[in-house]
């Protein structure tokens, strides 16, 4: 067995001392966050950064805040949203329930923008439409289901509700924040789930998997898409995030709906 390079030694460090898995991501994502914080810390090499993480509780849990990827947003890529648009007309035209899936939901913006997708158009019955969001961190899913967000120096959250008609009947604004009302929350779930560990969920029609892919190593994509393959109905939908793609070895599994969007249909 060869020895431990010293940012192995980091990667262990990690996996020993905060709830994170770095066995699921990929080594160039991990590296260019722990190269953030060491930068931040003035810390030389991963020998010395890996002392630091044993002895600092602190740059723990700040190490742990830069590996969670919780970027996201209501309507991220507007085009994509169109495309659904459709989907959910045709299929809850037909009369019968419709459950979608985000997952990852994050901070919860993309399932309820579903659920206001669905209220806004009018030619989707959202009395049809379910929504769960799920994700692994549980702070994400603190704040989904408190449903507030805020405007930052960073972040506009009146922009990101532009593509809907009128973004005040699903959100109560006072000032800066934006908390989502009660005609939305009502068709939106939480759950904790781990997409690479804990397997499939029942059969959804809509599932979007969008912006996790990316950072995921290749080793635990194919149990990624095992979970997400066998949660999807058999005329159901698959949406990823514009840069990622279905692995080669399992194209012939899904038929493109709109292939620029990202969004596929099981065959
Ligand atoms: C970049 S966000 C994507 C959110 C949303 N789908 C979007 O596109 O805006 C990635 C999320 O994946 C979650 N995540 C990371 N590993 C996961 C796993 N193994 N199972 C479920 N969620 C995971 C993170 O906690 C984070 O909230």
């Amino acid at each position: 067995m060869s020895a431990e390079t010293p940012f192995e030694g980091v990667l262990r460090q990690i996996d020993d001392t905060v709830p994170f898995e770095p066995g699921y991501y990929n080594e160039s994502y991990l590296d260019r966050r722990i190269t953030a914080r060491m930068r931040r810390r003035d810390t030389e090499s991963h020998a010395e950064y890996e002392r630091l993480l044993r002895e600092d509780e602190e740059e723990r849990q700040a190490l742990m805040d830069a590996l969670t990827i919780n970027v996201t947003e209501f309507f991220r890529n507007p085009e994509m949203w169109d495309a659904l648009r459709d989907v959910l007309r045709d299929r809850t035209s037909e009369q019968r329930r419709v459950r979608v899936w985000s997952a990852p939901s994050a901070d919860g913006r993309e399932p309820y923008s579903v659920a206001m997708l669905a209220c806004d158009d009018p030619r989707i019955d959202e009395s049809r439409v379910e929504v769960l969001g799920s994700d692994i961190s549980q702070e994400a899913l603190d704040s989904a289901r408190e449903g507030v967000y805020h405007t930052t120096r960073t972040t506009d959250i009146a922009e990101e509700l532009e593509p809907l008609s009128d973004p005040d009947r699903y959100v109560e604004r006072d000032g800066d924040t934006f908390e989502v009302r009660r005609a939305v929350k009502r068709l939106v779930d939480f759950e904790t789930h781990d997409l690479i560990r804990d397997g499939a969920r029942d059969p959804f029609d809509v599932v979007l998997c969008r912006n996790l892919l990316i950072y995921i190593d290749a080793d635990h994509k194919g149990a990624l898409f095992d979970t997400l393959e066998a949660s999807i109905a058999d005329d159901g939908v698959l949406v990823l995030g514009m840069t990622e793609s279905v692995p080669p070895d399992r194209s012939d599994r899904y038929e493109p709906i709109d292939k620029r969007r990202r969004v596929f249909g099981r065959v």
